[in-house]
């Protein structure tokens, strides 16, 4: 067998499968067209709806190495060398095209032919379903593998489902021997044995039927085939490694932990661990992020920040200092940038948003652990082993621990945690939160959609052309505790409608839904039917329409006209297409990195979060939007145009990450001059424009503002509604001037004169305070004698430390020894603290520099000086009064002869 890269063994295979007739398509992303599932966890999900005859494959067998992410046993991750988040799973699918025999004969020859893997046919083994009789003769007659290493075996291991519903099918499993020395010994190690002996290499999937949720399996409409095979275990059989870590698509990462750290990696150190769980979350991080997720707290997002900080976390443990992943980006490149280029594409991004999640974690890391540490040592004196909920709780809330990351500590030193206490902690929380938001409305949603959606098909969206139209109404639906199909609707005001076509535009891609009206015709007796469209959503590919009954009755069948509410539509489009102009423009003055983050575009404003990592000065705004407004003027046409998706993005057309595209796509562009045909702005959308820019008006941005992570926010609008923002700008403007008895040109300068002046009485009204305070100081200067000397204190509301020290000096002129503590108090609640000690308190043992110290630990700062003057402080102001108290004591202390 040839010692292969994993480079060369993906290439190796996609020129294999090319040999039989399949076609190569580039790896999807890690973000699935799926929302039952939070990541791509196998090469057969983006296919999905081919395996379901919902969609025809554009071509009958397909192959690909598919980015992957796996996230049930993340703890795991580390500990063992076999656990991974992100890997890549190698994978040929047919649809209707070739079966059984072929799938087992064509994996068989490229895993022992000679010229491919070469592995040594002795030591292969399959598994089959327990009656898959055609699997078995394949296996036996055309393989001619020995009966004796065709073994059966039950649901449990050789069924795949791809979750509780869907495509399904008996496997077939092909494994590896590597021999008693990688076995446990036990009688019966044998394949399926946990022991590192046997070792699956492909899962072959006869994927035939459809699963129900009442568990019946009707077939599919065609009969399927779905293999993977993972590229890093293919990795370590061709290099003749122990474990996936050790292949090259690792140990560039390993080795850089290692000589970072200072220690060596397979040792069986502790260390070994933490080398790995770097290795292993630094690939899923940056996978991730090239595909568009950002740390957030929920969804993938989450995935994606616990995985950063758990890599973190282990760095601290290897002694790291400071933010260290980053350094893995450029090494993960030269392994993975070559199919991978989004990790170049993306890598300035990739980098800020580590870089801003990784330092405000290393923040609060420390602090966050020694608590932990503390907590822990506390339990132990007690014998106790439980971790209180509320310490998992302020570690999650106020130092970012992941709870998964929390629990696993705990696990560390044998503790578990109180997870009822931290849901009840959460709990809380979450009252807390909900009271202060409106609780949003969220529609039922249920499979009642995809059913309908296969009985009737997608619907047709005939609203690019025009704002009205002819629709039949395929069904209606009403909340009655969940959705139910009804056949007809008059008494009830409020449900959902779909029509078979419709002119209403489903809210997608940041873009709201439309709203309007439709109206049925009266016919003999029946008065026809009215009803307020209040908006429009997508379920899959149907198109529902929240409704209002206004009048008459509706039912499945009827006719509908259709007309949407075109000046908010019109209004719509404007911001939309802004939206586009202003995403370039964002590109053009602030730098290439600038990435859509998310978009809302409604009647009202256009909402626009994008990377970057500063905020924009005043100036890159005013540039903003001059471009903008530039392109508005030009009046240059919209042209909105279909092609394929490949097509488009050859021509450099903006797609985001996040969004699912089908192979065919939508694409709208701005030219920037007709006459030479040069494009301004060219994406993917699905939305609705202008025709042409000038119809947008006017562009305004409103605000632009951080919302973490590197991400930025811009709110702009167009349209009527800059012409009403003028207005309002003037309506104040005059109220202004008249109440400043001014024009526009003075209106500045006497707003300024007048916050001079107010300025300048406050200054005066302060001085004359504190000069009757220094003057009388006597007055406001507590006394007490302490062994035989006289401590005098003072509080004094927003004096200075000069005047501090003036005030001691008259206190020292008294005739006893006299020691002066004097605090002033800040706005912001800080202290600043002078002691003063006369040569006689000094003689007897007072020393100010002492006092002020131990006084300042306390107010949470520092301070010191020499035995006769001192200075500190602290922001506690609170804790002033135990300050005092503390001096007086240490003072006894020290005067004590
Ligand atoms: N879907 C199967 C698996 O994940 C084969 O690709 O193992």
């Amino acid at each position: 067998m040839r010692h292969r890269t994993g480079r060369e063994l993906r290439d190796l295979f996609i020129k294999f499968w090319e040999g039989k007739g399949s076609r190569h398509v580039p790896s999807f992303s890690l973000i699935p067209d799926d929302p039952s599932l939070l990541f791509t966890i196998a090469g057969m999900v983006p296919f999905k709806p081919y395996y379901l005859g919902i969609k025809e494959p554009e071509h009958p067998r397909v192959i690909t190495s598919q980015k992957c992410v796996r996230t049930n046993d993340i703890e795991n991750v580390g500990r063992t060398a076999r656990h991974h988040t992100f890997f890549e799973m190698l994978g040929n699918f047919a649809w209707g095209s070739y079966f059984k025999k072929e799938a087992i004969t064509w994996a068989w020859e490229f895993l022992t032919g000679p010229e491919w893997i070469g592995l040594d046919p002795g030591r292969m083994w399959a598994t089959i379903y327990l009656d898959d009789e055609e699997a078995f003769d394949v296996w036996r007659n055309d393989v001619d593998l020995p009966e004796e290493r065709i073994l059966r075996f039950d649901q449990d291991n050789n069924y795949w489902f791809m979750g509780d519903t869907g495509p399904c099918g008996p496997c077939s499993e092909i494994y590896y021997d590597r021999g008693e020395r990688y076995g446990c010994g036990k009688p019966i190690c044998g394949v399926g044995c946990d022991c590192d002996r046997y070792l699956e290499i492909w899962n072959l999937v006869f994927t035939q039927f459809d699963r129900q949720k009442d568990g019946s399996l009707p077939p599919l409409p065609h009969k399927n085939i779905d293999t993977g095979m993972g590229l890093e275990r293919l990795a370590m059989l061709s290099q003749g490694v122990d474990t996936d870590y050790e292949t090259d698509l690792f140990t560039p990462l390993i080795e850089h932990t290692c000589k970072r750290a200072g220690v060596a990696y397979g040792k069986g150190d502790r260390s070994d661990m933490a080398v790995r769980v770097i290795a292993d979350h630094v690939r899923s991080v940056a996978f991730m992020l090239a595909d568009g997720v950002l740390p957030a707290n929920d969804g993938p997002g989450y995935v994606l920040r616990r995985l950063l900080r758990r890599a973190v976390r282990f760095g601290k443990l290897l002694g790291f200092e400071g933010a260290f992943l980053c350094e893995y980006l450029p090494i993960l490149i030269n392994v993975m940038g070559d199919p991978y280029r989004e990790l170049i594409d993306q890598r300035p991004t990739i980098e800020q948003i580590i870089t801003v999640e990784e330092e405000r974690f290393q923040k609060t890391l420390q602090q966050g652990t020694d608590l932990f540490e503390a907590e822990a040592g506390r339990l132990a004196s007690k014998g106790e082993k439980v971790v209180p909920g509320e310490v998992a709780f302020t570690l999650y809330d106020t130092y970012g621990f992941p709870p998964e990351l929390t629990r696993e500590m705990a696990g560390e030193k044998g503790l578990s945690v109180d997870e009822a206490g931290f849901a009840a902690a959460m709990e809380e929380q979450r009252q807390r939160a909900r009271a202060s938001s409106k609780q949003k409305h969220s529609a039922l949603t249920g499979d009642v959609y995809t059913e309908m959606e296969n009985e009737f098909g997608a619907t047709r969206f005939t609203g690019y052309e025009g704002a009205s139209g002819q629709g039949k109404v395929v069904a209606l639906l009403t909340p009655e505790g969940r959705i139910a199909r009804v056949e007809a609707v008059n008494g009830t005001p409020e449900f959902e409608l779909i029509l078979d076509s419709t002119p209403f535009y489903a809210e997608r891609g940041g873009e709201v839904g439309d709203t309007g009206r439709m109206t049925g015709a009266s016919e003999a007796g029946r008065e026809g039917a009215l009803l307020e469209v209040m908006n429009t959503v997508p379920r899959g590919g149907l198109t529902v329409h929240h409704v209002r009954l206004e009048r008459g009755c509706v039912a499945v069948g009827d006719s509908l006209f259709c007309e949407v509410d075109d000046e908010r539509r019109s209004a719509i489009r404007r911001n939309h297409t802004a939206t586009h102009l202003l995403h370039e423009a964002l590109g053009r003055v602030l730098g290439r990195h600038v990435r859509q983050a998310g978009s809302l575009v409604t009647e009202e404003f256009l909402r626009f979060d994008f990377t970057h990592h500063s905020p924009m000065s005043d100036e890159e705004i005013a540039e903003v939007e001059r471009v903008v407004n530039a392109q508005i003027l030009r009046n240059a046409p919209v042209d909105t145009q279909e092609c394929g998706r490949e097509e488009a993005q050859r021509l450099g057309a903006k797609a985001l990450f996040d969004e699912k595209y089908g192979e065919v796509v939508r694409v709208v562009s701005v030219s920037e001059n007709i006459i030479d045909n040069n494009i301004f702005s060219m994406e993917l959308c699905g939305g609705l424009h202008v025709r042409a820019t000038g119809d947008i008006g006017c562009f305004k941005i409103l605000r632009e503002e951080s919302i973490g992570s590197g991400t930025r926010r811009i709110l702009a609008t167009t349209g009527m509604n800059v012409l009403a923002l003028l207005q309002k700008l003037f309506g104040l403007r005059a109220a202004m001037t008249a109440l400043f008895s001014t024009d526009e040109d003075g209106l500045k300068e006497k707003a300024q004169s007048l916050v001079d002046e107010l300025r300048r009485m406050r200054n005066e009204v302060q001085a004359t305070k504190r000069r009757e305070l220094t003057e009388n100081s006597e007055r406001y200067l507590e006394r007490q004698t302490v062994g035989g000397v006289a401590l005098r204190t003072g509080r004094f509301p927003g004096v200075s430390t000069d005047m501090l020290r003036e005030i001691g000096d008259r206190a020292k002129a008294g005739p006893d020894p006299t020691v002066a503590v004097l605090a002033s108090i800040a706005e912001d609640e800080s202290v600043q603290l002078v002691v003063m000690a006369d040569d006689r308190a000094v003689k007897l043992g007072a020393n100010a520099g002492t006092l002020v110290k131990e006084a300042s630990v306390i107010l949470g700062g520092k301070g010191g000086g020499r035995p006769t003057t001192a200075q500190g402080g602290g922001k506690d102001g609170a804790k002033l009064d135990e300050a005092l108290k503390r001096i007086e004591e240490v003072l006894k202390e020290q005067v004590k002869a």
